[in-house]
């Protein structure tokens, strides 16, 4: 896989900021240099989750807006080696060329070994996240609607011409999953989507708590184990794509 991945997903909530901070501390532990870029104009939760959010001056809108170089806009997380991140204006509207995002990321693809792109499901800000990437990991849960709402993220990211795109089955609950038998099993999602599988992160409310916290470091939990195992298939290290 490339270097710069868009974290997309169809419905929102299905846990992309989540996934993000939870693949960039992953990678960065494989001692990765890393830098994940809060898409969300107005709405930034990564300096949040990561604990960066205090002496945050400079971002995205900065750069284009010619305020600032690009360095002056990455934040080095306290908590880890090896992670950064960028934001997305919060004053101005979503209005982000496609062309802008993707001379920033030619200028940054050599800095870095993994760019991670935090963004919306749909709409222009969207496009220009996935169109700025190599690759795509679509964010879903196992409720129907997100399937739903995937499938046609997946529809729109092969209209684009863009097939470089992989699942991730987040917040999963083995005992809701077979109890509310939405689906038969988890080939059932991933045929509706028609995207391959990455991984899946299981529900864990203990590391949801550590990132509302701004202290997800050192946490020792499921989902975290989930997310080594990810980054480590990322590096194309040969391990299960299933939780065990
Ligand atoms: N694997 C998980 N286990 C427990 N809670 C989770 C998991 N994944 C996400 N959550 C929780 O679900 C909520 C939504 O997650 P998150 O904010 O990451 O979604 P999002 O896709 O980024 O949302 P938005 O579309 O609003 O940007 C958060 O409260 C988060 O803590
Ligand atoms: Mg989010």
């Amino acid at each position: 896989m490339g270097k710069v991945t868009a974290i997309a997903s169809g419905k929102g909530g299905t846990g992309k900021t989540f996934v993000t901070a939870g693949l960039g501390i992953a990678l960065a532990k494989r001692n990765k240099k890393v830098l994940l870029i809060d898409l969300n104009p107005y709405l930034r939760g990564i300096d949040l989750v990561l604990g960066t959010d205090n002496g945050l001056l400079f971002d995205m809108g900065d750069i284009f807006s010619g305020n600032c170089s690009p360095d002056k806009a990455i934040y080095q997380c306290e908590g880890i080696r090896g992670l950064s991140i960028m934001s997305a204006s919060q004053n101005t509207n979503d209005n982000i060329s496609s062309e802008l995002m993707k001379s920033l990321m030619d200028v940054l693809r050599d800095e870095y070994d993994h760019i991670l792109i935090d963004c919306h499901g749909c709409g222009k800000i969207f496009e220009t996240a996935v169109q700025s990437s190599e690759q795509v990991i679509i964010v879903t849960d196992a409720e129907p609607l997100s399937v739903r709402c995937a499938e046609k993220t997946s529809r729109r990211l092969k209209e684009m011409g863009l097939n470089n795109n992989r699942l991730l089955i987040n917040n999963f609950n083995e005992k809701k999953f077979f109890r509310f038998d939405y689906f038969q099993d988890i080939d059932e999602i991933i045929d509706k989507i028609g995207v391959r599988l990455l991984g899946m992160v299981p529900e864990d409310e203990e590391f949801a708590v550590a990132l509302q916290r701004s202290s997800p470091f050192s946490v020792k939990t499921k989902a975290v184990y989930a997310f080594d195992r990810i980054a480590a298939r990322l590096d194309g290290v040969d391990v299960s794509l299933f939780l065990e």
